[in-house]
């Protein structure tokens, strides 16, 4: 029988996520089809009703219903409970189970680079949605997190409840400073530059070797990460974020493993098609 996922979020027209997961299905075999939706935000129980009621097995859910989806749902995984966010959801035995593979999908992608983690410090830039998921994933490797948001009560808060969870984590001002020579691993989340606006601040005097990441992926380099790499630190952007959290999706709906490099393949492919079609 054929089963069906999808991808929810507002706007969802440039998903990457159908041609990825289509792909691993087309290459490992698998019977089922993964769909987009756009889904208003007034409309979303109804679209979760619509989405049971139609035998949907799972979805993704993106922006900016990530939040919201929660009180719909009948069960979180810890991930998904300490990120205060779903994008997975797994319908098992007629329950409708919600987690977050954001985080983890992270850790995966630099796993890598970082030779460990353990003990390292990674300092973050950013206290949203982005940032939480990923901070959470790090303290539990056991990487000393460092906060650094433009409004710093929330920095504090997240630091709050990586501590509450265990975790090692401290907050300071969205600024350089000593940090900048003491850090083995850095990570953009903020939406500062998004616009073309020149990113708040530079890292000049950045650990050279330093593994430097923003999160997003289209544009390929940011300004941000040019600085970092013309500062001798390796760089990487958004992509692996999500072709891992996909793959962590995968893996917790059919269990075993994704084909990563078919998915990351039809990932680069899309993206050079439409910057080709720009
Ligand atoms: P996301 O889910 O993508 O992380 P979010 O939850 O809205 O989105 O968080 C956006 C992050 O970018 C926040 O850390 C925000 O800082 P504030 O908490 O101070 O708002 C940060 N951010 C957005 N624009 C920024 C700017 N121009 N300078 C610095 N930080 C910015």
């Amino acid at each position: 029988m054929e089963k069906h996922y999808t991808v929810i979020g507002d706007p969802i027209e440039h998903s990457l996520s159908p041609g990825m997961h289509n792909a691993g299905y087309e290459a490992l075999g698998i019977n089922a089809e993964y769909q987009r939706f756009r889904v208003e935000p007034r409309y979303l129980a109804e679209a979760v009703e619509g989405l049971c009621a139609l035998g949907f097995s799972g979805w993704n859910v993106t922006l900016p219903h990530k939040e919201k989806i929660i009180s719909l749902l009948d069960r979180l995984t810890p991930e998904a409970r300490r990120a205060g966010a779903v994008n997975t959801v797994k319908i098992h035995e007629g329950q409708r189970i919600g987690h977050n593979t954001d985080g983890n999908g992270f850790v995966r992608s630099v796993e890598r680079k970082l030779d460990g983690f353990k003990g390292k410090k990674a300092v973050l830039l950013g206290a949203g949605g982005a940032s939480k998921g990923i901070a959470f994933a790090l303290a539990e490797q056991g990487m000393k997190v460092h906060i650094l948001n433009r409004t710093p009560e929330k920095a504090e808060a997240l630091v709050q409840a990586i501590h509450n969870e265990g975790g090692t984590a401290t907050s300071g001002v969205f600024a350089p400073g000593a940090w900048l020579e003491n850090v083995d691993l850095l990570v953009q989340t903020t939406s500062a530059g998004l616009h073309g606006e020149p990113f708040p601040f530079s890292i000049q005097g950045i650990t050279e070797q330093a593994l430097v990441v923003d999160i997003i992926f289209n544009p390929a380099e940011t300004d941000f990460l040019l600085e970092a790499k013309n500062l001798g630190c390796l760089t990487l952007n958004g992509l692996g974020m999500l072709l891992y959290q996909g793959a962590l999706a995968w893996e917790f709906w059919f269990g075993g493993q994704a084909p990563v490099e078919v998915m990351r393949q039809a990932l680069e492919e899309q993206l050079l098609r439409r910057m080709i079609h720009k």
